[in-house]
């Protein structure tokens, strides 16, 4: 993980946020390549999932939304995470994620003796197996606050930061970040930054009936910033404040579709896009059901594909069978009468929605891990990201900056690339043809072209292939669907 942050901050794909004036914790700026990469990935996912169907229409909703929003989706009360403070250094940190940290490091024989010796008082026999299930998948997210704290009580568990043992209780932290509008502070001006994009989909979704030609079973997708106060630090982009969700409210009447069926085919939709369509190895992917505690308010069956991240699995995408709970509260709350008439059978339906839920920012970050490789024989690092993705499609170099007569074809040659090829192409005249592909080869460049004395002569290039390091002479006139056609 370490050096992978080293090489997205050295080659210009992630910064740390605020950087210049000491940062601001889990935020996080992205350069040139990260930039690249972001469109890459977000256009693939709006072209897989709106344009190339007949069935799904997309929404780019507000990032600040009414307070009553998220009243009615249930988010004001209780989408809270439980936190305790160190009190010898005043760290802040998840108490699900602390305690997972500590079981995950625990040895079977110190996991056997925590479950020996567990019996908080006055817990119920099927609270006390509950909890210890829980304990035993070293997974206690969902679990009440005395439960929680109980788990605390019964194992040492140091703050990471500082060593101590001196913890707070645990206490409930809202995720949501309010804002206030205008100059007069009260209920009226309270808004907030949105905490999921989803909202927007179900509060526009009589728009969207109404404005469009769309029916029953349909799906609306937006791709945005979602903003959530999230405390725990560090694995990069994994967690941060703001990120960029791609989400789908796949809406359907449940007497007409089958959910489970539903279920499942969006699940092979989720897996087949990570693997066909951004490359990542399947042997890195699994699914994770929720358990009872931890699955959302909101949901009636949670899955979450899980990537295999350098500091181990986690997850990537959820899936969720979410019923019409959203579409009835915000009926509920609003007054107004969200039903669509059904033209066959001439009745009103609340439709049901799944909901596939994504991080771009983390299929980011599973990408940049998936494709780094090491590559010891050849004494470089290489990213192998699939081309349809890599930032850069071509490079193109003059074999020595300074002759005119190499710089001169290889400005014709380059020009031409930038103009026909579909993605971006760069020019590097620094350095010896060596360092300049170790360069592109750490960005993932599939392709680095030199325009030698030999191409004065036959108009032709050496194409250098960023996996096998294999060089191949192809005609500058072929140039570009050579390209283009690797890089779809
Ligand atoms: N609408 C459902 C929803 O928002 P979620 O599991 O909270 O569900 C969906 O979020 C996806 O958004 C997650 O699977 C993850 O990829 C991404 N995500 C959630 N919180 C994040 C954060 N703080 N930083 C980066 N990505 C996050």
């Amino acid at each position: 993980m370490d050096k992978l942050v080293a090489l997205a901050k050295r080659r210009g794909f992630i910064y740390p946020g605020s950087d210049l004036y000491g940062g601001v914790a889990n935020t996080y700026d992205y350069g040139p390549m990260g930039t690249e990469l972001l469109h890459n990935i977000k256009n693939l996912w709006w072209d897989t999932f709106v344009h190339k169907r007949r069935d799904i229409v997309g929404l780019d909703a507000s990032l600040i939304s009414h307070y009553k929003i998220w009243e009615a989706s249930g988010h004001t009360a209780g989408f809270a995470d439980a936190m305790l403070d160190c009190r010898s250094c005043k760290k802040r940190i998840r108490a699900d994620h602390l305690i997972e940290d500590a079981l995950e490091k625990m040895s079977d024989a110190q996991l056997n003796k925590l479950l020996e010796t567990y019996h908080p008082d006055g817990i119920s026999e099927a609270d006390l197996e509950r909890v210890k299930k829980a304990i035993i998948a070293r997974k206690v997210e969902g679990l009440s606050i005395p439960e929680l704290e109980g788990i605390i009580n019964y194992t040492p568990i140091h703050c990471p930061n500082c060593g101590d043992l001196k913890w707070t209780g645990v206490r409930k932290f809202n995720l949501l970040f309010p804002v206030h509008l205008g100059i007069v502070e009260g209920d009226q001006d309270l808004a907030y930054l949105r905490g999921e994009t989803a909202q927007g989909m179900f509060v526009n979704f009589q728009n969207v009936v109404n404005s469009t030609r769309v029916r029953l079973p349909f799906g609306i997708a937006q791709l945005g910033k979602s903003f959530r106060n999230e405390i725990t630090p560090g694995n990069s982009v994994f967690r941060t404040l703001e990120f960029e969700q791609g989400e789908i409210e796949y809406f359907f009447d449940p007497e007409k579709t089958n959910w489970e069926e539903k279920f499942t085919d969006w699940k092979n939709q989720m897996w087949e896009f990570v693997t066909t369509k951004l490359g990542v190895r399947s042997e890195n992917l699994r699914w994770r059901e929720h358990s009872d505690e931890e699955r959302s308010f909101y949901s009636k069956k949670t899955e979450d594909l899980e990537y295999n991240f350098p500091f181990g699995f986690k997850e990537l995408w959820g899936l969720g069978y979410r019923t019409n709970y959203d579409l009835s509260k915000h009926q509920e709350y609003s007054g107004k009468d969200l039903s669509i008439l059904d033209p066959q059978t001439n009745q009103r339906v609340l439709p049901h929605v799944i909901e596939p839920a994504v991080g771009i920012n983390r299929l980011l970050l599973m990408v940049l891990a998936d494709a780094f490789i090491e590559d010891t024989e050849k004494n470089r690092i290489v990213l192998k990201l699939k081309p349809s993705l890599a930032p850069v499609k071509a490079a193109v170099f003059p074999l020595l900056a300074n002759k005119p007569e190499l710089t001169s074809l290889a400005e014709e040659v380059f020009t031409a690339l930038k103009s026909q090829v579909s993605g971006l192409v760069v020019w590097d005249d620094r350095g010896n043809i060596g360092k300049r592909y170790l360069s592109q080869d750490e960005v993932g460049t599939p392709f680095c072209i030199t325009v030698d004395f030999e191409s004065l002569e036959d108009k032709m290039v050496t194409v250098r292939d960023r996996d096998s390091a294999t060089q191949t002479r192809v005609a500058i006139d072929e140039l570009t669907e050579y390209i283009n056609t690797r890089v779809k």
